[in-house]
């Protein structure tokens, strides 16, 4: 029998005694400068992660980039009253940072994720969550997490994602690994391991001014997120960066090292760009970093790549900040050695809050009925759900009955990893993650569910 589905508010873990909870938008003043609970709100964030003090000047860059986002912040704070009780209180007060510094912050905010379906469908995204030392394992993330949750479950969104600083985190509040990238170095020498493709060159790549191309890498990025699953819609901080206006290491200064390379196809129009840095004389061999590289189509890709492979003086590229898992032009090398993994990471986690629109809005790989009994230790969307695929649009529906034979059983972290198609569900079955009975067929289940190629987030947030 299928039932409507709405998702349930999780639970929110309520924080020790002395401790405060406060939620608002990133915001500027009237005078146009940031906020002051904003910046002390972003300076915590910073010395969460161990970075650098912002100056003022950084702040002014950096808080309005946040509001266009759209970002709420969650503070923790102490409770000065209940501080002055406390051994510590006096040293506090005297010592430590004004009352509007939080000792935890969490920051999210609405974008889009590209699941494969028809349309990009909204999402949380989570950043900036730190707790202070000083205050850690007493529960703020938990708190922090649950009612940000809540929160999106009262607005209706059907995911939440993040990317980690440790694997370990997240796995309890649902989130699963879902996309992953590759670093890679690439011998552009024509020796040894030797770089060259197997296609004739298409189009041209132009090395461009950056301060004139803001325009072209939103393009380009639309264009790459409408047709890339897996893919999160940008921060500001992107464009500022590959437009040179921003130096990463001091956002007060223009990057004078940032150089940026388009490809322009047959046709005119601009198909990829790669924000590109060299790495200086004293590095050996000569080394040029890519930064972000993004492309509408692999052709485009394929071509920023030659370009830099060929460039003068240059004996090997970087990625660190990633290509993706399934890289075309891995194959498109005669020598496949040319390039080498040099890392091979998570990038973004999914936390299915809504299953019904998640899967109505995922890609499917052929037709195909099943139902899924999902658990949820935050109770946010446990329950069973039959998957019905007809050309490619699953319709999806709630229900109390587990009887199908075609009934498989997983957790809502489990789910998040497989969503975007990053992992067969026939590896979560041989991992244990999901079980069905004797009478299930796997092969129809994998057939139906699996992705044939890996899902690409070139966004870190
Ligand atoms: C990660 C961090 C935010 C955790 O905050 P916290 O307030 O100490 O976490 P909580 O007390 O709410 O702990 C929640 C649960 O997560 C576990 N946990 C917290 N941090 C963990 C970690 N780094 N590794 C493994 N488990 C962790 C706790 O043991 C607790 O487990 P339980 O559910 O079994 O009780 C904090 O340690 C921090 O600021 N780290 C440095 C910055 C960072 O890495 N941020 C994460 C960015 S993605």
């Amino acid at each position: 029998m299928s039932t409507d589905f709405a998702p349930q508010r999780p639970a929110v873990t309520p924080l020790a005694e002395g401790l405060v909870s406060r939620t608002f938008p990133a915001a500027v003043s009237a005078d146009g400068k940031p906020d002051r609970a904003s910046a002390a709100f972003v300076r915590a964030v910073e010395q969460g992660f161990y970075e650098p003090w912002h100056s003022d000047e950084q702040l002014e860059r950096l808080v309005p980039t946040f509001v266009e986002s759209g970002q709420e912040q969650t503070g923790v704070y102490v409770d000065r009253g209940f501080a002055g009780l406390e051994p510590w209180g006096e040293a506090l007060e005297e010592l430590g940072f004004d009352a509007e510094h939080p000792v935890g912050t969490f920051v999210d905010y609405h974008q889009t994720l590209n699941a494969g379906g028809a349309e990009p469908l909204p999402v949380q995204l989570i950043t900036g969550v730190t707790v202070n030392a000083g205050f850690r394992r007493r529960g703020i993330l938990k708190h922090m997490m649950t009612s940000r949750l809540a929160q999106a479950v009262e607005d209706g969104l059907p995911l939440a994602a993040l990317t980690v600083s440790e694997g370990s985190i997240y796995g309890r509040f649902g989130f699963g690994a879902a996309t992953r990238l590759r670093g890679l170095q690439i011998n552009a020498r024509s020796s040894g391991e030797s770089f060259a493709l197997r296609t004739a060159p298409i189009g041209t790549v132009l090395e461009v001014d950056p301060s004139k191309s803001e325009k072209v890498l939103k393009e380009v990025f639309a264009a790459f997120h409408r047709g890339t699953r897996g893919s999160v819609g940008r921060q500001a901080f992107y464009w500022k960066v590959g437009t040179a206006r921003w130096d990463p290491e001091n956002i007060t200064s223009w990057d004078r090292k940032t150089r940026l390379l388009v490809h322009v196809r047959e046709d005119g129009s601009i198909g990829g760009y790669a924000v590109i840095t060299f790495e200086g004389w004293d590095t050996e061999p000569a080394t040029m970093r890519v930064r972000d590289l993004i492309a509408a189509d692999a052709t485009s890709r394929i071509e920023l790549m030659r370009h830099l492979a060929a460039m003068d003086l240059v004996e090997r590229i970087t990625t660190p900040n990633g290509s993706p898992v399934d890289d075309p032009l891995q194959q498109a090398l005669v020598n496949p050695r040319a390039a080498k993994t040099t890392s091979l990471g998570d990038v973004l986690w999914v936390r299915v809050l809504n299953p019904v629109t998640a899967l109505e809005s995922r890609e499917w790989n052929a037709d195909g009925e099943f139902s899924l009994s999902i658990t949820d230790a935050l109770g946010i969307c446990a329950g069973t759900f039959t998957v019905s695929v007809s050309g490619g649009v699953a319709q999806v529906s709630s229900t109390e009955s587990t009887t199908t034979p075609q009934h498989f059983s997983l957790d809502v972290e489990t789910l998040g990893s497989l969503y975007l198609g990053d992992v067969s569900v026939l590896t979560m079955r041989e991992a244990g993650r999901i079980i069905a009975d004797d009478a299930a067929d796997w092969d129809a289940f994998s057939a139906t569910f699996d992705l044939p190629t890996a899902p690409h987030c070139a966004t870190h947030f």
